[in-house]
Formats: structure tokens, sequence, C-alpha cells
């Protein structure tokens, strides 16, 4: 087992009514002027904001509110809330939403005080040192941005797009309110993405070349086992409290590193899907769906018997007399039909809804390795090259 350093300070605050708790978590946590960051309209819909408004202003919390957060959360909206940040002297962030919310405040949060521009941050040229403290109601289980140190934002200023990671501690949420009522109203497809994109979080860390660590292992088997059982719940009942909740607290374990104890991991398939969803705009559940068949065959090598393994713990097959590559074939497909069974694609066709051309692979891969100059994944690692030839088999 790998060394490792555990470290997830977010306070979770879950269940009906949490969000009743805001106003003294942001006086506990500081705050005095909030800027309110949201998406479109679902959060005013669901009458969510406007007890958020209340609550603040009962307790005496001035605030300035900003929406618009788009998936695939762009850099332009970021650089309008450190304006705003700035001109209002804000102390305190609070994303409602979902990760793409999170993630612009925590973009946000690291651009207030820092004395350059934002996006250097997210090409890794360099570090903010000082960052404004952020607070999450969660309304869709997915992105696990929650508890997570990652941020991940679209820079729509350059031709083609480019979607970048920039991850520190810093980030980490002061608390998240989860009530899983307030994920009622997800339409199924962002239910599914949800839930795809958490059972990736589990399976980047899972598939590693590091030998079997019991304990992590079997806390990540039971996730994914229950992201499937629970997952099936709720497509087919949206408004069944209990599963709802199993998904909510499955997306911020999954990604708040404890799946990732002693393990190196992977995320190749994480790099390859961003460049989906940079260049093409779709749901990051629904890219990594659409890829990771065709990395798990591409890699699998690499490390057979963990393969072999997934098929039997987590797809719940009866691998007696087939060979590590078999079994490793037979819970790759039994993933896949998961996938397709919540209404997932399995191939990028299926995913933009065209086939994409050679040259759009061409620049997804050579955007992905920074010109051919660093490499991906952890199991096998990934060149440029590697790369093409996992996109033209997801095809
Ligand atoms: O904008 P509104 O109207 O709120 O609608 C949103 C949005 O269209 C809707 N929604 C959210 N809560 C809802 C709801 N609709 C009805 N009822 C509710 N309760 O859902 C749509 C998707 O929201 P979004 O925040 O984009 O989803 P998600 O949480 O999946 O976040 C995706 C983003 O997170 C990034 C992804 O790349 C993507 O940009 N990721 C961030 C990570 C991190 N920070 O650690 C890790 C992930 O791997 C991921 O890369
Ligand atoms: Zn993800």
């Amino acid at each position: 087992m790998k060394n490792f350093n555990f470290y997830a300070p977010t306070q979770v605050v879950f269940g009906r009514d949490a969000e009743n708790e805001l106003a003294s978590l942001v006086k506990k946590y500081g705050g005095t002027k909030v800027l309110v960051h949201y998406g479109g309209q679902s959060a005013i819909k669901s009458g969510l904001m406007a007890k958020v408004e209340k609550q603040l202003s009962d307790a005496g919390i001035s605030y300035v509110k900003l929406g618009g957060v788009v998936p695939n959360p762009r850099l332009s909206l970021v650089r309008k809330g450190i304006e705003l940040c700035k001109a209002e002297g804000i102390d305190f962030l609070l994303a409602v939403g979902g990760g793409s919310v999170i993630d612009s405040c925590k973009a946000i949060s690291s651009g207030r005080f820092f004395d350059g521009d934002v996006w250097d941050l997210y090409l890794h040229k360099t570090f903010a040192t000082e960052y404004l403290p952020i607070g999450c109601i969660l309304t869709i289980p997915a992105a696990g941005s929650e508890m997570s140190n990652g941020s991940v934002i679209t820079n729509d200023e350059v031709d083609g797009w480019l979607k970048k990671d920039y991850c520190v501690d810093e980030f980490r949420c002061k608390f998240a309110i989860m009530n899983p009522e307030l994920t009622f109203t997800l339409p199924a497809w962002q239910t599914a993405c949800g839930i795809t994109d958490m059972m990736m979080h589990t399976m980047e860390r899972y598939f590693s070349k590091d030998d079997d660590m019991e304990t992590t292992d079997a806390i990540a088997e039971s996730i994914l086992r229950t992201c499937m059982t629970e997952g099936h719940k709720v497509m087919e009942n949206p408004t069944d409290y209990i599963s709802r909740a199993n998904i909510m607290w499955a997306g911020s374990v999954a990604h708040n590193d404890i799946t990732g104890c002693g393990t190196t991991g992977d995320w190749a398939t994480h790099n390859i899907e961003h460049e989906l969803s940079g260049m093409f705009d779709v749901s990051h559940g629904a890219g990594l769906a659409a890829v990771w068949g065709s990395w798990a065959r591409y890699s699998r090598e690499e490390n057979m018997p963990r393969f072999a393994r997934f098929a039997r713990n987590v797809m719940g097959i009866d691998t007696t007399g087939m060979s590590d590559i078999e079994a490793a074939e037979a819970g790759i497909q039994a993933m896949e039909r998961f996938f397709s069974s919540i209404g997932m694609p399995t191939n990028i066709h299926t995913l933009v809804g065209k086939e994409i051309s050679d040259a759009e692979i061409e620049e997804m891969a050579d955007k992905c390795t920074t010109g051919d100059t660093q490499t991906i994944g952890g199991l096998k690692i990934l060149k440029k090259a590697d790369i093409i030839k996992i996109y033209q088999m997801a095809k």
C-alpha cells in the first residue's frame, strides 16, 4: 500500500432541511458579505434561492448574487465574479448548485487576491497564495466538488475552447449542505450523468498498477455496487428519498479521496473526456461513459487481474473457468450495459450526435498532452498517439 495523506476538512451537513443551517454556517466560517453564485433557473424554480436569501437577510448577513453559471463553467463569468468580489468587498463565497457552480466559485476564490491572470493558475504556470473561503448548497450529486480540491474551468476566450483544472487544498469547501430532497427535481439525464461521474471517480482510483489495498478496495467496490443498485431505484422513482440520499453521499465519498488512500490512480478517462466536453460542450458524465470502455480495453493489459477482480466483486460475474482477460472483458461489457441501462452513451457518435473527424481527434489528443509534451494515465502511460487510438476505438 502506498503512503498517503488523507485530508477532507469539509463540514458536511446532510439530510432533510439541512439548508436551514446556512446562516449559522456562514457566520461560523467568518462570512459577513457573501457572493451567492448559482446557475440557470433550477435553484430559483425550486424555491431554494428564496430560502437562501431569507436566511441570509434574517441573520443580517449582506450578500450579492451572481447567476448564469453553465455546465462546463466559463472563464468569462469567473472574471466577472472576481471583479464583483473586489468591488463589493466580498469575504465569503456561497455556491448554490452543482459541480459547475462550485468550480466557478473556486476559480473566483483563487483569482480574488491573485496579482495576475487567473487562467495562468489553470495552466499550472503558478500558484495563488490567498483564497476566499467557500461553502456550498449542493443540488446535484455528481462531480464531488463539494469535498474535492479541484476546479475545472472552460476557457471560452480562445478558439476551440480549452478545459483545464487547478487543484489545491484551499479549494476544499468549509461546509457542504446536502439535502437529498433538493435533488428530486433533477431530470433523468442529469441524474444518470451524476451516477456515472461518481462511479468514474471511484474507478479512476481503483484501476491502478498497485497491489490490492483491501480496505480501500472494499470501500470502492461497495460504492460502485451501491451506485448501481440505488441508481436504478432512483431512475425509476426520482422522489425516493433513501435512494437519492444514498446516491448523494456516494457522490461525495467517491471524490473526497477516501477511495484513493494507498493507490496511485489513473485519471486518463477524465483527461480524455475533458477534451470532449471542452470541444463539444457535452455533459461530463456522459462523456466519461462514452470513452471508458475503450480506455479499459486499451489499458487493461497493465493489470488484468484487477479488471478480473472488478468483474467478480463489482459486476457480480461468476468468473470460474475464465482466464483473466475473459473475465476482464466480461466486466467491461457489464459496466457498459449498466451505462446503457441508465441512458448513457457508450461511444462518441451517440454522445455528440455525429461522427467526429480525424482532425478533431488530433486536436483533442494534442490539447490533452499539451502538444505531445506530457503523458496521462497512471495504469498505462498514454502519449498522444495512444490517446488518438482510444478516441478512434470510442468513435
Ligand atoms: O443551471 P441550472 O438551472 O441550475 O441547471 C443545472 C445544470 O444545467 C442542473 N441542475 C442542478 N441541480 C438541479 C438541476 N436541475 C434540476 N434540479 C436540480 N436540483 O444540472 C445541470 C448540470 O449541472 P452541473 O453543475 O454542470 O453538473 P455537475 O455537478 O455534473 O458538474 C459538472 C462539472 O463539474 C466538473 C465537470 O468537468 C463539469 O464541468 N468536474 C468537477 C470536478 C471537481 N471540481 O472535483 C471533478 C469532476 O470530475 C468534474 O470534472
Ligand atoms: Zn468527473
